[in-house]
């Protein structure tokens, strides 16, 4: 019954990697719901599956078994096509290691994702992008190539990047570890305003993210195996 309201459900997935002779169950069986504009956090120690679990749920990578819906569709059922559409146009991804494109500066690397749904025109893509700059704080940075950007700043253009299509579900990867706390402060302000207007879901995963009042639920992860949060 309930889960005819989650946004996103993943079943009994996991990820093993072999490794020489050897395998590395990164994530083992792992069961999650998350809701339509529910904000949810995984803690856990390096190496306890977190990235692993987040780029299966993102669509970024497919499961060694179980299952991930969203919106009533099996994400790994579909074809590569029809995914790369869902990841683009419903799903936005702050990476640990923030993956911008080094050729493209910092208005070109957000506007990116927008120009790639091909929702609506370049003009107004640009000027949401700029909107959203300024809205992480990097507007006076606007030409700059990421190779000439601090950690922090990288962090918050990808989150910026993130936004731009407006995403049903935001994932992010340790999406404040390089930022000052009164920074790190105001991009989770940010993000409250946003998954509160649009209902936009969104699941951190990180080794220590303390944000009060942010999250509706917290899981710990450790050696791939999530238990609820005691609190
Ligand atoms: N491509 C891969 N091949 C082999 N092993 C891998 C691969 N990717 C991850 N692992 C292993 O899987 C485990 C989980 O890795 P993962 O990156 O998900 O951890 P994490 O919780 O995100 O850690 P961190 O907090 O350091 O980012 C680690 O032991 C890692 O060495
Ligand atoms: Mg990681």
């Amino acid at each position: 019954m309930s889960s005819c309201r989650k946004m996103l459900v993943a079943k009994g997935l996991s990820k093993t990697f072999l490794q020489g002779r050897g395998a590395v169950h990164a994530v083992s069986g792992v069961d999650m719901e998350i809701a339509g504009g529910e904000r949810v956090c995984i803690h856990g120690p390096s190496g306890a599956g977190k990235s692993t679990f987040l780029d299966m749920l993102g669509a970024l990578s497919k499961p060694s078994s179980g299952t991930v819906v969203f919106k009533g569709k099996e994400l790994y059922g579909m074809s590569d096509r029809a995914r790369s559409i869902v990841r683009n146009k419903n799903f936005g991804f702050v990476f640990q290691f923030y993956h911008l494109l080094p050729e493209l500066d910092v208005v070109e690397n957000v506007m990116l994702p927008g120009l790639i749904s091909g929702r609506g025109r370049t003009r107004d893509v640009r000027a949401r992008a700029r909107d959203l700059i300024e809205r992480v704080g990097m507007g006076h940075r606007l030409k700059h190539r990421p190779s000439r950007l601090s950690g922090g700043e990288s962090q918050r253009v990808a989150i910026a990047r993130a936004l731009i299509n407006s995403p049903d579900m935001l994932f992010c990867d340790e999406p404040t570890g390089n930022l000052d706390s009164a920074m790190s402060e105001a991009i989770y302000s940010l993000l409250l305003d946003i998954s509160r207007e649009k209902n936009m879901s969104v699941l951190v995963v990180s080794h220590r993210e303390t944000t009060p009042g942010f999250f509706h639920a917290g899981y710990a992860m450790k050696d791939g195996i999530l238990s609820e949060k005691e609190s």
